[in-house]
């Protein structure tokens, strides 16, 4: 699967053509709306926006109290020709520890969550770290929609329009020592805002992930800040998370604080959890079942039964295929 850019897809093909109509609308009249207001380019309050008001997306509310309109997204890049799934969807079904375990606790709690201001460390192995403000990380990129599949280890899968920028931009600004061959992330740990983390049975805290360097530069892997055009929900990880559409979702850490550049694979919390079910790598592979869960198939949500082919790396392996060239697609890793 190639990644496709609006000009080869006409958007008509993914969203009906009279919502991305509005959707491109609404990109050009917020980005211009900012520019005049001489805003932080990327960020423009919608609250009182007459344009962004307009905006209905592919399904869902236009503004949603907390959210705030995008401004300056570059056109988008499409993976896949399949439906959107709603803004309802994606925000409502969640998979998020620290706010409880079942689907609904992270729509329900996790508005208690302070998401600004919000600073992201990068350090280790690198030449220039640094503790920045997510403005500081975001002002100098220009945002990307990304239409991403997103598939759980559990079974089920979404297609998603993220919003974010490139992980790689990100870490080539510290600049990598020869060292660096691993990246660590960690989410917030704030219990008293986070009450799953009270919950020290469910997994260690904070929940932390990894990639290998390669992995991380891949142009796939992003850090994303939005959906829908609008910053993140609470629940999806505002307000800024890690997308690796090639992996389980589990690699997608949330409401990221700090990222790391080590010279060994990284402790994670699921593997550190349970290393027999939650591999290191985690590339989502139909051939090797979770124990609990068969990975052949999934069930694309709000649907119920498992009844699509799961794709070997999500689809996505004409991009990501060669870094792991010489490793046995049939084992657990
Ligand atoms: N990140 C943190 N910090 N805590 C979590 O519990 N859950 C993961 C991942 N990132 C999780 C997390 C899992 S299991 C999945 S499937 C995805 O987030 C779900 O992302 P979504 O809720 O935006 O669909």
């Amino acid at each position: 699967m190639l990644i496709k850019t609006t000009r080869e897809i006409p958007g008509s093909e993914i969203t009906d053509e009279k919502h991305y109509l509005q959707r491109r609308d609404f990109i050009r009249l917020v980005g211009g709306a900012a520019m005049i207001a001489g805003a932080a380019p990327w960020l423009q309050a919608c609250a009182a926006d007459p344009a962004a008001a307009d905006f209905a997306g592919t399904a869902g509310p236009a503004v949603v109290p907390g959210q705030t309109a995008l401004a300056n997204v570059k056109p988008k890049v499409i993976t896949t020709t399949e439906k959107l799934n709603s803004f309802e969807d994606i925000t409502s079904y969640n998979n998020f520890y620290e706010f409880g375990m079942a689907k609904s606790d992270p729509q329900q709690y996790a508005g208690a969550l302070t998401t600004s201001p919000w600073k992201v460390k990068i350090d280790g192995h690198c030449a220039k770290p640094a503790d920045y403000h997510l403005e500081d990380l975001l002002e100098p990129q220009q945002l990307e929609e990304r239409i991403y599949r997103l598939r759980c280890v559990e079974g089920w899968s979404m297609v998603v329009p993220w919003v974010g920028i490139p992980l790689a931009s990100v870490l080539k600004t510290v600049e990598p020592t020869g060292k660096a061959t691993f990246v660590k992330f960690t989410t917030l740990h704030r219990p008293k805002e986070m009450m799953g983390q009270n919950n020290r049975s469910s997994l260690a805290w904070p929940y932390t992930e990894g990639l290998r360097l390669d992995e991380a530069m891949n142009p796939l892997t992003i850090l994303a800040v939005g959906l829908y055009g609008k910053t993140l929900m609470n629940q999806n990880g505002a307000p800024i998370r890690l997308i690796v559409p090639w992996k389980y979702g589990f690699k997608s850490i949330k409401s990221i604080v700090h990222i790391e550049l080590v010279d060994r694979m990284p402790p994670t919390a699921w593997n550190q959890s349970a290393p027999e079910e939650y591999g290191f790598y985690s590339n989502v592979n139909p051939q090797v079942d979770h124990p609990r869960w068969s990975q052949r198939t999934e069930r694309r949500i709000p649907g119920f039964f498992k009844s699509r082919q799961t794709e070997m790396f999500n689809g996505y392996g004409d991009q990501v295929a060669s870094m792991y060239a010489g490793m046995d697609l049939r084992k657990f890793y």
